[in-house]
């Protein structure tokens, strides 16, 4: 069932959006040669914690951290270490969910550390489009797989792969509701999209294959080739109509 939300849930995870895109812009200035991912989350979570955000990822199952930090070849998932410092030339993914008297945003920003390569520059841009383009198609009547095909078409042909083994999702008081919304599939199929259906739109690509092997951490997942990775994502509203991006500033 997918839930329809009403004019306080959506207030909320208004609310919880803003918080955490001013984080993930704040923290810009952290992602630099030497910090570690382990750090990285735990300066998000205490910003998190200070603007009155619970972190609903901790606890999740076996995970323990607010966010999931990724860099180069992983995609999603990436578990924070003090093992991973990043170093320049490194392409890095933070996905974060972060929710208001229990209703969540779930969003992910990119980073570059120093220069990179220019695959690395162009498989973000790509990603970011796939997701704008889909902001832009949603309205009340199209199909949710339109939003499937829409991200598939655009990234196969500029050559990338789109990841099956990971989707987006609707998102409310939990923030993995239904529908499943995958990076692919033929347009025009699944349910019809209604106001106050929230989803977290999350294109996933690789540069090479499309295919992901999970590490022995349980979490953090790989290109099995290792090619680039890129994600980025945002929590929508349906509107009457379009859209509200509730994970953007103004
Ligand atoms: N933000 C992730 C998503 O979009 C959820 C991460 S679940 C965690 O689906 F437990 F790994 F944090
Ligand atoms: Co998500």
């Amino acid at each position: 069932m997918i839930i329809i939300k009403n004019k306080l849930a959506i207030d909320n995870m208004r609310h919880a959006g803003h918080i955490l895109a001013t984080i993930l812009e704040d923290i810009r200035s952290q992602v630099v040669a030497g910090v570690s991912t382990y750090e990285l989350d735990s300066m998000i979570e205490a910003q998190m914690t200070a603007n009155g955000l619970q972190a609903p990822c901790k606890g999740y199952g076996t995970y323990r951290f607010a966010t999931c930090i990724s860099l180069n070849d992983g995609i999603v998932h990436g578990v924070p270490s003090k093992e991973i410092i990043l170093k320049s030339g490194d392409f890095v993914k933070i996905d974060v969910v972060g929710s208001y008297k229990s209703y969540c945003a779930d969003l992910t920003r990119y980073y570059f550390v120093g220069e990179v390569s220019a695959t690395a520059r162009r498989i973000a841009e790509v990603a970011q489009i796939a997701l704008d383009s889909v902001i832009e198609l949603v309205r009340p009547g199209i199909k949710l797989s339109d939003i499937s095909a829409l991200v598939q078409q655009i990234v196969e042909k500029e050559g990338f792969g789109v990841v099956r083994d990971f989707a987006g999702h609707g998102i409310g008081q939990h923030f993995h509701e239904e529908p499943s919304i995958p990076n692919y599939g033929k347009p025009g199929k699944g349910p019809i999209v209604t106001e106050g259906m929230a989803f977290a739109i999350e294109p996933m690509i690789t540069e090479k294959s499309f295919e992901v092997r999970i590490l022995p951490d349980g979490w953090t997942a790989k290109t099995i080739d290792g090619g680039l990775a890129a994600h980025v994502e945002d929590t929508i509203v349906v509107t009457r109509t379009g859209v509200e991006v509730l994970t953007r500033l103004a």
